[in-house]
């Protein structure tokens, strides 16, 4: 029987919603493109809310010293020098214009006394560079984005998943999904297709992300052919919430930090002063996750295995104008009061540093159409990610991969559908429906997420990580015998197991190249490899599939011209 499905026709797909993808909707938009954007839940419903604290742009409203030069060297220091120079030099040059065409379209900024874009203090960051709306960023951002491209007229898929790209001989022709309320299928014919997927973290047990992060973007790349890079930089942000058990995770934003917070272990020893000296509290966030999971792990932790985070010190009514939502969170979440006394907090699984790898000026992967923007994508941040640089990082390149779709779709042909490709996906989505008494998909999900917490967490080794790969495997067989009852109307189980394969190929992709890099640097800290090694600092590890195997090897980081090089030398 031939599978059943409707057929929507784009020039350029935008897969994802989130900040990203609606400003890489927005960019296509403007060129011209008959633009559609699917997204797995509901619009606005995206990980960008969760970047709180601001928005990274050397405006030099509050701090007038601060140019793109600075924010350049911040993001090349704190990334470990692994960063793609030229992402970080267009991102620190363009982020500014981006932020002023944001407000332009509607997004209302706290502002200085002079009715400037208020800019505030964030970790890693040499000057007040956040431009920000209390700890609603990112909402504001979305809010914004949303209504623009709403009001332009783009066609929006909610609650669509996408679970396989089609291709035309080496180009993309478009791809399948299905609807997850009626689990009717779906496919999109389109020329040019944006990534904008966002992140994995639902891979860990404790996480910022919801339950859309499943690295569904870098999974549904790696199958068509295109290249991962970076995959072992998994950033934990340093403060999630610890307390109650159910909210374990949910971010507590940088902001607090920059508003004047401090971190105190149980014994009332603001222990940064050791990890930091000089930054303190606002050190990047590798080294404040680590710092608390070593006074942790060596006793001094919180009852409830965190540390604490105190912002009582300041007037109440400025802690409610300035962070407006971690009073509610915290009042509602775990009966605290944050004006009267401190919050605990732990570090949570929170960005993805590595991604789908893309070129600089276009945001194009490895494959003809295919491009990538915002967490989905590899490169500018090395290492490790500077808070505030992720919604500076999707307005500039996610701007960038609009445009160059709509671009190459203008100049390519319209692509053909192979009804081959798209009956194997069809089989593959309904084959937990044909099995019987397969395991469940929770079960395969939980010991997926113990492992990778466990084996591939702050703190890595040789040992577990080889051992996490043996474990994966397993997972993996079972993944591939799981089992659903009931019917393709709303089945979270059967969504699920489709999402399983995702989070189980980033995983392995983390994991090998964890493995791989026999160093510590930014977010990859190897006990077993403690400092940095000068060769692995020329580095990327770049994954791609053969058959059905995952490939490692090793490729060069594009080398700084001169005068950046004697930028990011500079002391300042
Ligand atoms: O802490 C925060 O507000 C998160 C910001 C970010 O991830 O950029």
């Amino acid at each position: 029987m031939t599978t059943e499905y409707e057929t929507h026709e784009h020039d350029v797909l935008i897969i994802g919603a989130g900040g990203a993808g609606l400003r890489a909707a927005l960019g296509a938009l403007a060129q011209g493109a008959r633009v559609g954007v699917v997204c797995k839940s509901l619009l606005g419903k995206a990980h960008t809310v969760m970047a709180e604290g601001g928005i990274a742009a050397a405006m030099a409203n509050v701090d007038t010293a601060d140019d793109w030069r600075t924010h350049f060297r911040d993001t090349m220091r704190g990334g470990k020098l692994l960063n793609n120079w030229r992402m970080a030099q267009i991102h620190a040059q363009e982020a500014p214009e981006r932020v002023r065409e944001l407000e332009q379209w509607g997004a209302l900024f706290d502002r200085t006394e002079d009715g400037q874009i208020l800019q505030r203090a964030f970790g890693g960051h040499t000057f007040r560079r956040l431009c920000h709306v209390g700890d609603r960023t990112g909402l504001e951002m979305i809010r914004t984005l949303q209504d623009r491209g709403v009001q332009l007229g783009i066609d929006v898929y909610m609650e669509c998943t996408i679970s396989r790209l089609l291709k035309d001989g080496d180009r993309v022709a478009g791809a399948f999904g299905y609807w997850r309320e009626q689990g009717r299928f779906v496919v999109f014919r389109a020329k040019s297709i944006v990534m904008a997927t966002g992140g994995i973290g639902k891979a860990w047990k404790i996480t910022s992300n919801s339950w859309e992060y499943t690295g569904d973007g870098m999974a549904l790349a790696y199958g068509a052919g295109a290249e991962l890079m970076d995959m072992e930089f998994v950033q934990f942000h340093p403060t999630g919430m610890v307390w109650p058990p159910g909210v374990q995770g949910i971010l507590v934003t940088e902001a607090v930090r920059g508003e004047g917070g401090v971190l105190r272990n149980k014994l009332g020893q603001r222990f940064m002063e050791k990890y930091d000296p000089k930054k303190l509290d606002l050190s990047t966030r590798d080294v404040v996750a680590r710092a608390i999971y070593t006074e942790v792990r060596e006793g001094r932790g919180t009852e409830h295995g965190g540390a604490y985070l105190d912002i009582s010190q300041k007037p109440a009514d400025y802690v409610k104008k300035k962070l407006p939502s971690m009073y509610h969170q915290f009042k509602e979440l775990a009966d605290v009061d944050i004006t009267k006394g401190p919050m605990e907090v732990g570090p949570t699984c929170h960005y993805m540093m590595g991604g789908i790898r893309v070129d600089a000026e276009t945001a194009k992967s490895s494959v003809s159409g295919l491009f990538a923007a915002g967490e989905a994508a590899a490169g500018l941040h090395g290492a490790n990610r500077l808070g505030g640089n992720s919604l500076s990082d999707l307005l500039v390149f996610g701007r960038r991969a609009g445009m160059a779709a709509a671009e190459h779709a203008n100049h390519v042909s319209t692509t053909a559908l192979d009804s081959g490709q798209i009956e194997e996906a069809a089989r593959e989505m309904l084959a937990p429906f044909e099995r019987d008494a397969g395991e469940s998909p929770y079960t395969v999900h939980r010991d997926l997420q113990e492992t990778m917490q466990n084996l591939v967490g702050i703190f890595r080794n040789k040992e577990d990580l080889i051992r996490a790969l043996e474990e994966l495997e397993k997972l993996k067989e079972r993944a591939g015998r799981v089992s659903v009852e009931g019917s393709r109307l709303f089945n979270p189980g059967w969504h699920l197991a489709q999402d399983l394969k995702a989070m189980l190929t980033v995983s392995e992709a983390v994991t090998r190249s964890a493995l791989a890099r026999e160093e510590s640097r930014g977010a990859h800290s190897r006990i077993d490899h403690p400092g940095l090694d000068a060769t692995w600092g020329t580095k990327n590890n770049v994954i791609v599939r053969e058959g059905s195997a995952m490939m490692l090897r090793q490729s060069a980081v594009p080398e700084l011209p001169g005068d950046l090089k004697q930028l990011v030398a500079e002391e300042k």
